[in-house]
């Protein structure tokens, strides 16, 4: 019988259950498959002894609506750091009997099981991320948790704003792609979206502020963690040639805060969502995507399409070579129809007024 192992790498994102008991489930009604769990990334491959549990029927029954993973997940386990660890690898895919592995992560990962795929290692990719960024994947599960949640955000902070005629500031999630930001920001009804695609105008920023006080109002302001003032610096401590160290981003809503404050005479309040973006149940959109991109990749597997990473273009699912996959971030192009529709309803995206 075929015998596939499972693993979650890098950081966590609302469906990743969903896609494992899809892949779980796919293969042993289709094939009869065994289905070994990975704990905790490629960190369960490469201690000495790989922390591995059988994923039964009945051990991914329950899970479709979990957040998180039951697998566990790892940031910093990299194969790849020397030879030996990749040797290591190998040979515990080996000895557990693995014929191929399926590996459900971000860019990080999928630079893993490329490397590993070209050590022979049959490997099918699931890409993952809340960011919905990954260049020739249109929309990745996780992403329609992350605007629900923050949207909820938006609401709650709307009222304490407008009891108080404040600007409040909310920074969320989504490194160097607006998309959380531009999404939940519309559905929140933002006055005011900042995004990493678009350097933001401090003064008219605060003339949006100062117009909306004199007619009594509050302002509500949605900034994605990748944004920057005109001339400003990204937040960033440490990043790409270097990886796999973390990203760092974050604390822009602080940064915008200070400068905001001077210019404006009401009260300033900055709120940075951070990971309760990631957490908790997610959407019943996300639950259908993961479970579709999960059976994707069980099929791929079936298939022996090794060394491919399961995409959705135009709506279509399909898949790409590993060699091909993720790298860098899918921002939000100048001319998309949501960055026109928030400007014609009067949203503003910190521009230069009159620009
Ligand atoms: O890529 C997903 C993401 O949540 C980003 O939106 C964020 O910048 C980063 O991961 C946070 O990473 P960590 O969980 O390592 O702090």
């Amino acid at each position: 019988t075929l015998r596939i192992g499972i693993l979650t790498g890098g950081g966590d994102c609302p469906g990743l259950n969903a896609v494992i008991r899809a892949v779980a489930k796919s293969l042993m009604r289709q094939c009869g498959a065994e289905v070994i769990g990975i704990e905790d990334g490629f960190a369960g491959l490469l201690e000495d002894a790989p922390r591995v549990r059988p994923l039964t029927w009945e051990a991914v029954s329950g899970i479709l609506m979990l957040g998180g993973t039951i697998l566990g997940t790892s940031n910093r386990a990299d194969p790849l750091r020397s030879p030996a660890d990749t040797e290591r690898v190998l040979r515990h895919v080996q000895a557990l009997g693995l014929q191929g592995l399926v590996v459900i992560g971000g860019d990080g990962s999928m630079r893993i099981a490329h490397g590993l795929a070209a050590h022979g290692l049959r490997v099918v990719g699931v890409p993952k991320t809340i960011d919905n960024d990954i260049p020739g994947c249109e929309r990745s599960f996780g992403f329609d948790t992350a605007v629900a949640t923050v949207t909820e955000a938006i609401e709650r902070l709307q009222t304490t704003a407008q009891s108080h005629g404040r600007v409040m500031i909310v920074e969320t999630m989504g490194r160097y792609a607006g998309w959380i930001a531009l999404e939940a920001g519309l559905a929140g009804a933002a006055d005011v979206i900042l995004l990493p695609e678009i350097d933001y105008d401090i003064e008219a920023v605060a003339a949006v502020c100062r117009a909306r006080a004199q007619r009594r109002r509050h302002t509500i302001v949605c900034i994605g963690e990748g944004a920057k003032p005109v001339g400003g610096a990204l937040t960033v401590q440490a990043h790409e040639a270097g990886r796999p160290e973390p990203l760092r981003l974050g604390g822009v809503a602080h940064a915008l805060a200070q400068a905001l404050q001077p210019r404006v005479s009401s009260e300033v309040r900055a709120t940075v969502l951070g990971h309760v973006q990631r957490g908790g149940s997610p959407t019943p959109f996300d639950r259908v995507l993961a479970t579709q991109y999960g059976n994707e990749a069980a099929q791929l597997v079936m298939a022996a399409a090794w060394g491919r990473m399961v995409t959705l273009q135009q709506g279509r699912l399909g898949s790409v070579a590993l060699a091909d996959a993720a790298h860098g971030s899918r921002q939000v192009p100048p001319d998309h129809a949501l960055l026109r529709a928030a400007r014609q309803i009067g949203v503003h995206l910190g521009e230069r007024l009159g620009a």
